[in-house]
């Protein structure tokens, strides 16, 4: 779907920005002989050193960005996830630590901390890994800012930790940023998509050969669903996810890992009705399929099959411990209390925003049911976070 030209204009600067990148990924495209994976591409547009979307200055986040997320409507979120981890960190003891994967503007490692510490479960570390550059300064701004008690448990990794600790890992909308692979059925065969030049010099979509793992990965799924993909039906899966989680949580000797995302369960994931896949661009607060648009200037995001993620997890020898919509695992872990106390001391402008906030955060039509929440633990029974509202069965 081309939505381009309904899309607001850029200014000269960010477009000369993007020529950059466009310029950057044909060299490469030219490098390696006609094509490059789709995911390579989205690899590029979102983190290619000083060009990429996320390693480049846009905003991103917020009113003045592309899209917002749970984090920057307030600190309700971030509040919600700390009250549901605080009895497991105490439990934990006085070395557990926070890793948060993706840390964005730094807005959920702000609220996160002050309300850990409201709860008396401030971990000894709270450690971000944040791949981009300019996204970590950003945090490391914010972070110094606060209460040296605070800051001082805050450090930022290059990569995940390998020596072994006991905590929480806490990862929101970072899956579905992770470079996917595309794919489609053509002649009953599995290609991948892959990104090519156009005889103007534009970049296009190409179907290239896929290599053994991605072949297999999609004949898994079939199998597993117990169906067949028609011709032309074109999806994403990730097949690094198994690597990708037992790298990112190979260390977590006891405690709890919790990933929010938009996404599915496998046999919504790949319904026939969804057969252009699940890829979503974000481009100042519109949502579109386009991801050869302005490379470097909007976000490029593809669903979560959240069915592949518990078994990724049960890979790396992780329990899945529970499995919720955003909105039942907030409302389950002490949201209407937590409301109910800000509102008391509210003035009237204060009480809307609040409202608003819960509204967002819980209502079906926006990320309450868009938005699940998955915990894969080690070493202890995190169930009660999602005992209401489980939805384990369905993956
Ligand atoms: C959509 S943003 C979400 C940011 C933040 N968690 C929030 O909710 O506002 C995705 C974040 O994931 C980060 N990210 C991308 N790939 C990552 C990876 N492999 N490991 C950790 N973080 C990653 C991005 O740099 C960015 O901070």
């Amino acid at each position: 779907m081309n939505t381009s030209n309904r899309l607001p204009e850029p200014s000269a600067d960010a477009l000369a920005h993007s020529s950059q990148l466009i310029d950057l990924i044909r060299a490469e495209i030219t490098q390696s002989g006609g094509a490059i994976p789709f995911s390579r591409y989205m690899e590029l547009a979102l983190y290619a050193p000083g060009l990429g979307y996320y390693s480049a200055g846009a905003t991103k986040f917020g009113e003045a960005g592309d899209f917002i997320t749970a984090p920057e409507l307030g600190s309700l979120f971030a509040d919600g996830v700390a009250q549901a981890v605080s009895a497991l960190i105490r439990e934990l003891g006085p070395d557990a630590e926070f890793i948060e994967l993706g840390g964005g503007s730094g807005a959920f490692a702000e609220d996160a901390l002050k309300r850990l510490d409201e709860l008396d479960a401030l971990p000894a570390r709270y450690r971000i890994l944040e791949p981009s550059a300019q996204l970590r300064q950003r945090q490391q701004e914010r972070i110094a800012a606060l209460d040296d008690r605070l800051s001082a448990r805050v450090e930022w990794l290059d990569r995940p930790p390998h020596e072994p600790f006991g905590g929480v890992i806490f990862a929101n909308e970072v899956l579905d940023a992770l470079p996917t692979t595309r794919f489609r059925i053509h002649d009953g065969e599995v290609f991948e998509e892959g990104i090519a030049i156009d005889d103007d010099g534009s970049l296009r979509t190409a179907r290239i050969q896929t290599d053994a793992l991605v072949a297999q990965a999609v004949r898994g799924l079939e199998r597993n669903l117990g169906i067949e993909l028609p011709d032309g039906y074109t999806s994403e899966l990730l097949p690094q996810l198994p690597y990708w989680i037992q790298a990112v949580c190979g260390g977590l000797r006891r405690g709890l890992a919790l990933f929010v995302d938009y996404g599915y369960p496998r046999r919504e994931f790949y319904l026939p009705e969804r057969s252009d896949g699940t890829l979503v661009c974000h481009y100042r607060h519109r949502a579109h399929g386009d991801a050869l648009h302005l490379p470097g200037l909007q976000d490029i995001t593809a669903f979560v099959d959240f069915t592949a993620v518990a078994e990724a997890g049960h890979h790396a020898g992780l329990e899945l411990a529970g499995y919720s919509s955003q909105a039942q695992f907030l409302l389950g872990n002490g949201l209407p209390e937590r409301v109910e106390s800000l509102l008391a001391g509210a003035d009237t402008e204060a009480q809307y925003r609040l409202t608003q906030q819960v509204k967002r955060l819980t209502l079906p039509g926006d990320m309450g049911e868009r938005f699940q929440v998955m915990g894969l633990s080690r070493g202890i029974n995190a169930e009660a976070l999602f005992a209401t509202g489980d939805r384990r069965h369905r993956l």
